[in-house]
């Protein structure tokens, strides 16, 4: 199949009947607005309106149609970065409070489900961590998981089932795990709103927020003035500590068509090997047929080599297991790992009421749920009891500080080889079809010719905190490798930390 035949989009089908929201066009009052109609965004929105707080609700796309919409769907009690990770050398509570806080997430996650009659596909599968290689490190990996897994009191199991898919040499399995359509749950969860309480508004991107008593937000039409702000935005939008604490990441998924049966439901995770991205497997559908999705964590954001052929190395994974017929879907999100392997959730200690739910790495959907419990606490003065595990203030873990020097030395050294390396000073020299950082009188451009005749020339300085931004070949994008704000070739924002686009210096649209 040709890559011009795939959809590059998810597959979830969106909630059926599921109405737009309209665009702030006015000043409004509310007691909390919340920044992100993605499943963190409207959950919180959901809890705090329920407890009578009055709730504005401010989405700059489409509700779920974010990494919400981009993720696996899989909700799980392990996490990505493995359990056995966050233990420290005389603590194992840290890791069992984990746990017992993300089954809380997916117990409210199913409690929602049933309360508001969501039709999203849920359904109960086992989740396995396995490889398919003898290799000791993958093996360790495995078993380190299983004691972990044991402490914490999952029902897990070491055998491998009958048909399983692959040929595994190892495996932990921990079952009564859970999936879902991840776009119409959140889309649901947001349809049962209650109006009198809880205003949502899309295409109402937040372009600057000002924190205080009270705090406020301003959109291109409208402001809204709240006692509080809750940053539902994946990475909280402005400059926050935690930033220089988490690496972004791009992650590249696929759906496929197989030529016989799929295998049986459940959360496949192959370790691949030790120290590198592993696969994430499961099975799905939509009004089109059944699927096979498969994710993979590529590569930093803005560190993408111009030759990567997505989705070559994802299809040639899932080719190597299984009888493929057609790749269908192709899409890619973005991740934030935090340094100690934990989400940065609550109150953010240097802006004055404003929560910040960040750092989530592929485990998003119950961390996102997760948040929305925390910090709806936070809002109400109630003590929750993981709140102190996700403290956005905590003190970092010895064994998390080389690999904090070791993100930060590569962001000074990104931003110091972006600035001195020698630049073409050619517009010309950029390849049609590509995009490269020029140096024209001493001003850094990221210049993209098209292949139609347009050119797009941009400030190449991030408005966040000024990192140099890097081309993505595959995606038409600026990134920016310093914190992860990703910018259309208009320089508009995509996602990420920064509030503002790239300078526009010159733009000459090509041929449709
Ligand atoms: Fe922080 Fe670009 S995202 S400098």
């Amino acid at each position: 199949m040709k890559n011009s035949d795939i959809e590059f989009q998810p597959l979830w089908d969106p909630a059926p009947d599921i109405k737009g929201y309209p665009t702030l066009d006015r000043d409004i009052e509310a007691d909390v607005a919340i920044i992100g109609g993605g499943i963190t965004g409207v959950t919180a929105a959901l809890l705090l309106s329920k407890a009578g707080k009055k709730v504005v609700l401010l989405e700059q796309y489409r509700i779920g149609g974010g990494t919400t919409g981009s993720s696996t769907g899989n909700l799980y009690a392990p996490i990505g970065q493995y359990l056995s990770s966050v233990i420290t050398v005389d603590n194992k509570k840290i890791m069992k409070s984990v746990v017992e806080s993300r089954l809380a997430a997916i117990n409210l996650i199913k409690s929602q489900i049933e309360e508001y009659k969501i039709d999203c596909d849920l359904q109960q599968v086992p989740w396995h961590l396995f490889c398919t290689h003898d290799d000791p490190s993958s093996l360790k990996e495995i078993n380190n998981e299983y004691e972990a897994a044991k402490m914490a009191g999952l029902k897990i199991g070491n055998v491998v089932p009958l048909q399983f898919p692959f040929e595994a040499k190892e495996i932990l399995t921990v079952f009564d795990q859970a999936q879902i359509n991840p776009l119409k749950y959140v889309q649901r969860l947001a349809a049962s709103l209650n109006v009198s309480f809880c205003q949502v508004f899309e295409d109402s991107q937040v372009v600057d927020v000002q924190e205080g008593s009270p705090c406020m937000l301003n959109t291109a039409l409208g402001s809204v003035k709240a006692d509080k702000v809750i940053m539902a935005t994946h990475s909280p939008k402005g400059i926050f500590g935690v930033q220089a604490s988490m690496e972004p990441k791009r992650e590249y998924a696929l759906a496929v068509k197989l030529k016989g049966e799929l295998p049986a439901p459940a959360i496949y995770w192959d370790i691949n090997k030790a120290g590198e991205p592993k696969f994430s497997i499961r099975t799905c559908k939509n009004s089109q047929g059944n699927y096979l999705l498969v994710l993979h964590e590529q590569h930093k954001v803005g560190h993408m080599d111009d030759s990567y052929t997505f989705p070559d190395p994802v299809e040639a994974y899932l080719r190597n297991h299984f009888d493929v017929e057609e790749v269908v879907y192709a899409w890619s999100a973005q991740q934030y790992s935090s340094i100690d392997k934990l989400p940065f959730i609550g109150m953010s200690p240097i802006k004055r009421n404003v929560f910040i739910a960040t750092g989530f790495a592929a485990d998003g959907l119950v961390y996102g749920t997760l948040s929305a419990m925390i910090i709806k606490d936070a809002v109400l003065g109630i003590k929750n009891p993981w709140e102190h595990i996700y403290d956005p203030l905590r003190m970092p873990s010895f064994s998390s500080i080389p690999k904090f020097l070791k993100h930060n030395y590569e962001v000074f050294s990104d931003m110091f080889v972006d600035f001195v390396s020698s630049h073409t000073t050619e517009i010309r020299q950029v390849e049609s079809g590509k995009g490269k950082v020029i140096k024209i009188n001493g001003s850094h451009l990221a210049v993209y010719k098209d292949g139609k005749g347009g050119i797009y020339a941009l400030s190449a300085i991030c408005p966040h905190m000024g990192c140099s931004v890097h081309w993505n070949g595959f995606e038409k994008s600026w990134d920016c490798p310093c914190h992860g704000s990703r910018f259309s070739k208009e320089g508009e924002v995509l996602e990420g930390p920064a509030y503002k686009g790239l300078k526009i210096h010159y733009i000459k649209k090509g041929l449709p």
